[in-house]
């Protein structure tokens, strides 16, 4: 078939790619000029496994980058909306992008077409697409409406494209239902699997993903309800973890326990600084405003947002009960990105915990390993970027891990020790073992664990001291 997708952001690039690794013919376009041409020559512009194979594969063969919305549109027979959808100052999410692209198919359709939601929308804007597209000129029966939400995560997207857990289809007719049906047969016949050059499957992925064909209104409303979901289950442990550090209980070991329940699973309950990224916080945020604008109050959602935001703050806290006082200290950090294997910056809580750090007067020295780039657009002088985490530790007050990132998991310690003014390590993302940590003569502070001493004495909350007392 062929297909355009409009925005060649994250979702965009990765669809768009995709897309044309299971046989169609499309053409990704963009309002940023210099994008396309940096695609067309070449370039990557994201961080993203397995997406440079794909490009190579494909560019200028059966994937095209365009700037000419209109001839894009005129070309296909499914247009694939994946401009961005911000929060706006209220909380809302701004469709602006995706107005501005409904007006600018609209005189462009011509035969039937598919118009498809790809970006995250709040329910009822299929509705006002259509209204759009008709208010500019589209014939009523040339294009129908559709939603076919983006499960991707950044770091595994090309993966998460081609082993999904499920499709979804949000449709109102036969017709349209047919077109992206069409579209995906490669993966839900099984017919991809089988190609020698196939994206490797990961380990835990089924195959043929099952298609879950809704109304285009649930379609939409299930993937804030997703999303929603899963940030719940990180606010949730996060909260826990606050109980287990007041009264002396290890959060992993409670995890284990949680986790192993097969109604509940292992997933999203990683104790942490919270999540971040430009979907969790953006899409609570607007599904309470949808939910509020149709006359529910979704308390339970500010809740969620409370405890993330909360999670930050108490790191700070942390890293000052750590070293006493911040002004004039000297802090390595590790990772900016707002979680491993990912470039992307956006509310990222790493960021977000190094301002605060910069705001209370310490001086940062930074690693990470892709999203410095994007980070030093935002960070002021205060900050200093590492060409990794040794650099980044040297005469260091202490040592904070803020992204999970696989390397900062695999320090050699020992050096680490020898380059640190002092051997502290305050671990937003759980990534090492306290008493491995104490042994290799760290004092080491984490998430929802007591803390230990390089002697590996154990530091206890002042709830658990008084009750170990009474
Ligand atoms: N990033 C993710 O992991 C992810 C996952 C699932 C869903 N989503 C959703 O997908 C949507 C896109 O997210 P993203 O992360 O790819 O955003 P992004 O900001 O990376 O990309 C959006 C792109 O759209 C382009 N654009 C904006 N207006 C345009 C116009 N009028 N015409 C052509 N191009 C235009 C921008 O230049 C940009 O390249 C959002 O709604 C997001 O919530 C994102």
């Amino acid at each position: 078939m062929r297909i355009a997708v409009i925005g060649s952001g994250y979702v965009g690039l990765v669809a768009g790619a995709c897309f044309a690794d299971i046989g169609h013919e499309v053409i990704l376009v963009d309002n940023d000029q210099q994008k396309i041409t940096g695609l067309n020559q070449g370039q990557v512009p994201i961080h993203e496994k397995f997406l440079p194979e794909l490009l190579a594969r494909h560019r200028g063969q059966r994937l095209h980058f365009s700037g000419d919305l209109h001839t894009a549109v005129e070309a296909s027979d499914a247009v694939f909306i994946a401009v961005g959808t911000p929060s706006t100052e209220r909380g809302d999410a701004d469709l602006s992008y995706v107005e501005s692209v409904a007006r600018g198919i609209s005189g462009a359709i011509g035969r039937y077409k598919v118009v498809v939601e790809k970006s995250t929308v709040p329910v009822y804007t299929s509705e006002w697409i259509r209204k759009i597209m008709l208010r500019n000129a589209a014939a009523p029966d040339s294009f129908d409406v559709a939603s076919n939400p983006e499960f991707m995560r950044e770091g595994t997207a090309v993966s998460d494209f081609f082993y999904t857990d499920r499709i979804v289809i949000g449709s109102d007719t036969a017709r349209c239902t047919a077109v992206l049906r069409e579209i995906y047969a490669p993966l839900t016949d099984g017919s991809y699997y089988l190609r020698p050059d196939a994206i490797p499957r990961p380990d835990r992925a089924q195959i043929p993903p099952p298609m879950v064909v809704t109304s285009t209104k649930s379609a939409e409303l299930l993937k804030h309800a997703c999303n929603a979901f899963l940030a719940r289950k990180i606010s949730f442990i996060n909260a826990v973890a606050s109980v287990c550090e007041s009264v002396g209980a290890d959060v992993q070991q409670v995890v284990e326990g949680v986790g192993t329940d097969s109604r509940i699973g292992p997933r999203f309950l990683n104790p942490g600084i919270g999540y971040g990224g430009s979907c969790f916080p953006k899409d609570l945020r607007a599904f309470r405003a949808v939910a509020r604008e149709h006359g529910y109050e979704f308390r339970l959602l500010d809740e969620v947002m409370h405890i993330n935001e909360d999670q930050r703050y108490r790191f700070v806290q942390k890293v000052r009960k750590a070293l006493w006082t911040l002004r004039g200290k000297r802090l390595a950090v590790l990772g900016l990105a707002f979680k491993g294997g990912t470039d992307d910056i956006r509310e990222s809580p790493a960021l977000a915990v190094t301002q605060a750090l910069v705001a209370e007067g310490c001086a940062i020295s930074a690693y990470d390993p892709a999203a410095m780039d994007r980070a030093r657009e935002v960070l002021t002088s205060s900050v200093e970027f590492a060409s990794d985490p040794y650099e980044a530790a040297r005469d260091a007050d202490a040592l904070l891990i803020l992204t999970e990132w696989e390397e900062f998991a695999a320090l050699d310690l020992n050096r680490l020790r020898g380059l640190l003014k002092y051997p502290i390590v305050v671990d937003g993302r759980n990534l090492y073992d306290p008493a491995a940590m104490a042994v290799a003569g760290f004092t080491y502070y984490s998430i929802g664990r007591t803390a230990v001493t390089e002697e590996g004495q154990q530091l206890q909350s002042a709830a658990a001291r008084k009750f170990k007392n009474a």
